[in-house]
């Protein structure tokens, strides 16, 4: 057994030091010392010499298990070594090859300007909120102070959900402003809120009209609130958006839920004498607002008597069109990669 332990000792030194890469190495450790290996098959044969062999025998096995493991070891970290060495030296590897490229994506335009007016609102200490895209008829009729025979309900070419027995109505909203009364419900007064989001509407569509697009709504209430409060808050949002100063206009409007109500028209950021924007008038139509009618305020739970607030309605997706040249509103939500590229940041 001597002479096997001795002859396993040399060719197992031998045939570490032969081993070129760790896959042979890692086979020669198995064929050697793994579970079913030689040196192991040798110390399991321990027990069965005479007891006075055994303490001599036992002794010179463990030392050439710990010479083979060493010099498998060692032979190991020398391998690992050397590869490292090659592959740094370049072969297999060219640095000056291009990367793998992550596609990039944009920030699609509605998104950029709704980002830049939460920024620019917080700053102004407006809060930023939202609703569900399902609404109640409640919410975005009812407390608007839209009475159910109202042509406006009608008007807004409402999008309703199949109602199931023993429930009301609920429909896709029509418009943010419903996020006005949950902003109130929520956080009473004072309050500052603005709510960009998307709306429904049952529409023809065609270059200025699609079934679904953006909005942001707009609510301050305090106490002592009026016009003037909301012709600043509605300056400030244009020269945000289009980075200087616009000359505006108020017209009279109707909504049901401001009293009075308005519509704000900018004059055209594009031309002087009239161009196809502004329609030759030299005015563009921009947004509507208007003071919070009394009976949204006591639909709130606020005494229209102690509060009063302003409201406005901002066309995130006409906006976008305006300030990006955007020719039809159809783009905005075409998921078209020919269009949305064209706003990669
Ligand atoms: N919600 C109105 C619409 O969608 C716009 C609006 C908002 C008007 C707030 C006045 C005040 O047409």
């Amino acid at each position: 057994m001597r002479d096997r332990l001795e002859a396993l000792r040399r060719d197992g030194l031998a045939a570490v030091s032969e081993s070129q890469d760790l896959d042979t190495l890692y086979g020669v450790e198995s064929r050697l010392l793994g579970r079913t290996g030689a040196l192991t098959a040798e110390l399991k044969g321990l027990g069965k010499l005479l007891p006075e062999d055994r303490p001599v025998v036992g002794k010179l096995a463990n030392e050439i298990k710990q010479a083979l493991q060493g010099a498998l070891d060692e032979r190991r970290t020398a391998i690992e070594a050397s590869e490292l060495a090659a592959d740094l030296a370049g072969e297999g590897l060219d640095p000056s090859l291009p990367g793998a490229s992550a596609p990039k994506g944009g920030v699609h335009p509605v998104l950029a300007i709704a980002r830049e007016l939460e920024d620019l609102f917080s700053s102004m200490g407006y809060v930023v909120w939202d609703g569900p895209e399902i609404e109640s008829e409640a919410n975005n009729f009812d407390a608007l102070n839209i009475p159910a025979d109202h042509p406006a309900r009608e008007g807004h070419d409402t999008i309703w959900m199949d109602v199931e027995k023993g429930s009301t109505r609920r429909c896709l909203r029509t418009h943010t402003s419903p996020v006005q009364v949950r902003a109130l419900r929520e956080f009473g007064a004072p309050l500052r809120v603005i709510a960009p989001g998307r709306v429904f509407r049952q529409e023809a569509q065609d270059a200025t009209h699609d079934h679904t697009f953006h909005q942001m709504e707009g609510l301050v209430v305090d106490k002592g609130v009026g016009v003037p409060h909301m012709l600043h808050a509605m300056n400030s949002l244009l020269e945000g958006v289009f980075g200087r100063k616009l000359e505006t206009r108020l017209r009279p409007g109707f909504f049901p839920f401001v009293e009075p109500g308005f519509e704000l028209d900018a004059r055209c950021p594009f031309c002087k004498e009239g161009c196809k924007v502004c329609k030759g008038s030299t005015w563009i139509e921009l947004m509507p607002g208007g003071l919070v009618h009394p009976n949204v305020l006591t639909a709130a739970g606020l005494d229209p008597e102690e509060y009063s607030g302003f409201a406005f309605g901002l066309g995130l997706s006409r906006i976008a069109m305006l300030r990006y040249g955007i020719n039809d509103i159809r783009w905005m939500m075409s998921g078209d990669l020919r269009f949305l590229e064209q706003f990669q940041a």
